[in-house]
């Protein structure tokens, strides 16, 4: 009996492209003799769509961009969308293959955990947890982890003494900062502030994204990334190293220029990396991780690991950070996303046993 996998992609959200292209390289990865899979479509206004079971590896993105035609939006729950009585139709597992709100956040974890279907991944808490910087350092902070130092703000409280919001940053962290949204990523929203002005500005534009704004120090250093797979007991690859060719890794350099190099693996004294992957093991706890993060460092030039983030469903297309290291570390990529699986089985099998009765 073949598996049958269902793949979520696409989405209302900046990522889309990159979550099409993602889908894409999955699909073609996979063992057709092993998987049968079925295609799920969030179009770029958020409607769902499910598409029959591909038979054979398909050539172009176009293709996933299934026909609008049985439409269903996740907020009226329709059982034609995932039926769960029809043993046909039954997915046996689910990987999300989305990042960003909505996607990456445990909305869509929430809505399959209701659904009662396995599915790749962090759980619901991990993934909000995951999404939100300040509870996610707040997390940190309580693991010992070393970090940045921050402070964070939401909209009414800012607005009612704005003043006041700019001393406690200059007096806090000084210059230069960085101004975040507390809820997005691929560095939309984020500005690098240098002075009272930039500081205003920086302000401004993270609450259009936001109610919730997070303010770090600036860190001088190089962004090094570690990728973990696992349960109870993950385990860490290689390291890998950004070097950003600009003033930070932005969203251009991320998804438009392609002028920020991967170096991986990257050079690391033996203490370093014992360090960052004691620390990514504890970051993955810390957020209560299953299945998958990409753990984000800043190591100082005196040999100091500052854990920046971590992201709970990271780039994943053959030419991302995350398989990139794990290929580099022994496990290609059709080899990877089976690895998840089987992951993702076994988080549900355990939480089968829970009893829900007393
Ligand atoms: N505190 C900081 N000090 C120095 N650089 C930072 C800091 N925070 C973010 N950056 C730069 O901005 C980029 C994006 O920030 P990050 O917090 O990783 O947001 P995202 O979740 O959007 O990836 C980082 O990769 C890094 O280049
Ligand atoms: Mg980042």
């Amino acid at each position: 009996m073949k598996m049958k996998l269902g793949l979520i992609y696409g989405g209302k959200s900046a990522e889309h492209q990159v979550s099409l292209q993602t889908a894409l390289a999955v699909i073609n990865a996979l063992d057709f003799n092993k998987f049968e899979i079925h295609p799920i479509y969030i179009s770029d206004k958020g409607e769902w769509i499910r598409g029959g079971a591909l038979q054979e590896p398909i050539k172009e993105v176009s293709v996933l961009k299934l026909e609008q035609g049985s439409l269903f939006s996740p907020v009226t729950l329709n059982s034609d969308l995932f039926p769960t009585t029809v043993e046909a139709e039954k997915l046996d597992v689910i990987f999300p293959l989305l990042h960003g709100p909505n996607g990456e956040d445990g909305t869509v974890q929430g809505l399959l955990e209701l659904l009662n279907i396995p599915y790749v991944g962090n759980g619901v808490l991990a993934s909000a947890a995951g999404m939100d910087k300040v509870v996610m350092k707040n997390l940190f902070a309580q693991a010992g982890l070393a970090q940045a130092s921050y402070v964070s703000f939401i909209k009414s409280d800012f607005e009612s003494n704005q003043e006041q919001a700019y001393k406690e940053v200059e007096e806090q962290l000084g210059y230069p900062c960085f101004v975040k949204p507390a809820n997005l990523g691929s560095s939309v929203g984020i500005s690098k502030c240098k002075d009272r002005a930039e500081l205003e500005a920086a302000f401004k534009e993270a609450f259009e994204y936001d109610r919730k704004v997070i303010i770090e120090e600036g860190i001088v250093g190089r962004e090094i990334e570690i990728a973990v797979i696992g349960n109870d007991n993950p385990q860490c690859s290689v390291v890998g190293e950004i070097a950003p060719k600009k003033e930070f890794y932005d969203y251009k350099a991320k998804y438009e220029d392609g002028d920020t190099d991967l170096i991986i693996p990257t050079q690391l004294s033996h203490d370093e990396y014992e360090t960052i992957k004691d620390m990514a093991i504890k970051a993955f706890k810390a957020i209560d991780g299953s299945g998958l993060v990409r753990a984000d460092f800043f190591l100082t030039e005196d040999g100091k690991a500052l854990i920046n983030e971590v992201n709970t469903m990271p780039g994943f297309t053959p030419y991302s950070m995350f398989p990139l290291l794990w290929k580099e570390s022994g496990i290609n990529y059709p080899s990877l996303i089976e690895k998840l699986v089987d992951l993702a089985l076994e988080r549900y099998e355990q939480k089968q046993q829970i009893k829900y009765t007393f």
